[in-house]
């Protein structure tokens, strides 16, 4: 069954001159299916340089966005509409306008979990894998605002010498991880060394050995000389982890870590995408254009 939506997949993907992304935390028939993996920076930067007619997307709403605000003139498809981002939906447009009356002349730098309307109301966007670059790129401001992750806030101002404010959203998964939950993960795997996301709190990122973006991490664990790691984010992540490393251990930081937003997307799902080019994810032109121009101030920095 899997195997023919398989084949199917793939000769549709070619009579609609289509491109699947997805993103390190999908389910591993999606990741093994698609033509391009990688974490929010790597799957922007190829849906601003692909030549498919036609991107499906595998990820949550504000991915499928991005691409979109980057591809006015591609069909952008997300098979599960119904697969959003809880961090993202805890800011509004409306809650920027009131950040910017607040600290006027601060620049905004949004996390690209959010919205197309909240990216429009941003002076630029980051994320976990250039956040630190381009909080440093305001080389004449003395303080920035970052939303909506406190978390990647907390952190990033950690690691530059800038003053940083922040909003109070959060990942609902990686914000439930406690340093309790790596004590006891360590104690179980001394020898392992701990790799976790910036949208863990800071008790747990205290506690880790190397802190990166999901791609960051998949570097790592291709490059270290340790033999086991215990991963503190999305477990999604462990599928390429383990297969492009067959020889090394890799541990759940906590079994809980699981998005299920990310885990909605089957193969059922993008084959009727393809078959139908829905649900197809547009962004209203007035914010596209001011979004657009949060998302290439990133791209430019990084
Ligand atoms: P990155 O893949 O950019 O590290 O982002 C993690 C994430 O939370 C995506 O939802
Ligand atoms: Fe949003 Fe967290 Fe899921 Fe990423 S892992 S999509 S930040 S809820």
């Amino acid at each position: 069954m899997a195997e023919d939506s398989r084949e199917r997949i793939l000769q549709l993907k070619k009579d609609r001159q289509a491109i699947i992304l997805a993103h390190n935390y999908q389910p591993a028939a999606i990741q093994d299916l698609a033509d391009i993996t990688g974490d929010s920076l790597e799957l922007s930067r190829q849906a601003a340089t692909t030549d498919a007619r036609v991107i499906i997307f595998c990820g949550v709403h504000f991915m499928a966005e991005t691409a979109a605000i980057l591809n006015p003139g591609k069909i952008v498809i997300l098979p599960r509409s119904d697969a959003g981002c809880p961090m993202a939906d805890m800011i509004t447009p409306a809650d920027l306008i009131t950040i910017k009356r607040e600290h006027p002349g601060v620049p905004i730098v949004t996390y690209v979990n959010s919205s197309a309307a909240v990216k429009a109301e941003s002076t630029v966007c980051c994320t976990s894998a250039n956040s630190i670059k381009v909080v440093e790129s305001f080389e004449d401001a003395e303080t920035v605002y970052m939303t909506p992750d406190q978390n990647l806030a907390m952190y990033t101002a950690r690691h530059t010498r800038k003053r940083v404010l922040y909003w109070h959203g959060y990942c609902p998964i990686h914000h439930r991880l406690r340093a309790e939950d790596i004590h006891l993960a360590r104690k179980e795997h001394p020898e392992a060394m701990v790799v976790a996301h910036p949208e863990c709190r800071q008790e747990v990122l205290e506690l880790a050995d190397f802190v990166k973006s999901t791609s960051g991490m998949l570097r790592y664990a291709m490059e270290s000389s340790h033999e086991s790691f215990i991963v503190a984010t999305e477990l999604g992540i462990l599928h390429p982890m383990r297969k492009q490393n067959p020889a090394k251990r890799f541990y759940p930081a906590a079994e809980f870590l699981i998005c299920p937003d990310m885990k909605r997307t089957n193969l059922k799902d993008v084959a009727f995408s393809l078959e139908t080019l829905q649900p197809r994810i547009t962004v209203p032109e007035h914010i596209r254009v001011r979004a657009l121009g949060a998302v290439e101030r990133m791209l430019t920095i990084s």
